[in-house]
């Protein structure tokens, strides 16, 4: 039986970076001599397949070898199953990544149901941090769980009822800034406290830089050196760091597939 290391993109907060985190995160892995698929469950936007399109454009236009994963939009009015597609793409590839829309959607939940590596990015701010979990006004202190922490522990023991396997959730802290404002010092602390109740890891993302915004035209990304050529400046040296270290704490590697994570504690 294939099988390949999936890792799903998934937060019902609209606009919190699912798809240009898992961009990148597909973009470095192929980078990286990976065989990587990547499924768009976003129908509508499309943003990961598009984004896959420009950089396919790009890599023709100029000749550049552009390292490309296999991509495919879920389109359910085309007669697509999910299952099939993971399945038809486990068969060739060591890695899948899925993108899913920012909005509560039944194929995303399954999406969630299979990966062994569960993403969500969330912006440094308690309004993103509210479908996570409810914070104190007063102290800042975490009240309790909240729906998307608990959806996320009913398909943890959906997975478990299916093959046993589990579910690594990671928070990925998106457009980070570098100044040490007394919010986002805040909001990290309620992170940090939640992770130990509902069983999630947190790790850094993507600072907030114009290069991520302006990068889709092209379908490039900041490791595609030769590609962006002279417009590679002393920050992008640095931003392609934060890429790196953004795939190296997803871990991969030390989850092969299908194989238990440490215990996750109960969510409530
Ligand atoms: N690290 C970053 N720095 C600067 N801009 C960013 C960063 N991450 C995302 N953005 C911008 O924020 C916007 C939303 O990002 P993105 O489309 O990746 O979010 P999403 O979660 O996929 O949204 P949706 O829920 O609509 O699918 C985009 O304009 C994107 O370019
Ligand atoms: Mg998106």
């Amino acid at each position: 039986m294939p099988n390949a290391h999936l890792i799903t993109f998934a937060n019902e907060k609209g606009g919190s970076g699912k798809s240009t985190t898992s961009v990148h995160v597909a973009v470095a892995l192929a980078t990286a001599g990976r065989r990587v698929a990547a499924i768009d469950l976003d129908t509508r936007q499309r943003t990961l397949a598009r984004y896959l399109e420009n950089r396919l454009a790009t890599a023709q236009r100029t000749g550049e070898a552009l390292a490309t994963p296999s991509f495919e939009t879920f389109d359910p009015a085309r007669g697509h199953l999910l299952d099939d597609l993971i399945e038809g793409f486990a068969a060739d590839h060591e890695v899948i990544v899925i993108d899913t829309p920012g909005r509560d959607d039944e194929h995303a939940r399954a999406a969630i149901v299979r990966a062994d590596t569960l993403v969500t990015p969330i912006n440094d701010s308690f309004v993103d941090l509210d479908l996570i979990g409810q914070v104190d006004p007063e102290t800042f202190k975490i009240r309790r769980p909240s729906f998307y922490s608990e959806l996320v522990w009913e398909a943890r023991k959906a997975r478990g009822r299916i093959d046993g396997g589990t579910v690594d959730w990671v928070l990925l802290r998106n457009r980070l800034q570098h100044l040490e404002a007394r919010n986002m010092r805040r909001v990290a602390d309620a992170m940090q406290e939640l992770s130990k109740r509902v069983g999630f890891r947190v790790i850094p993302g993507l600072s907030e830089r114009v290069i991520y915004r302006e990068l889709f035209p092209k379908g490039l990304t900041l490791l595609d050196l030769k590609a962006i050529g002279s417009e590679a400046g002393i920050g992008h040296v640095a931003a392609r760091q934060e890429l790196r270290e953004m795939v190296a704490g997803l871990a991969l590697s030390q989850w092969p597939q299908h194989q238990a994570a440490p215990s996750q504690a109960a969510a409530g």
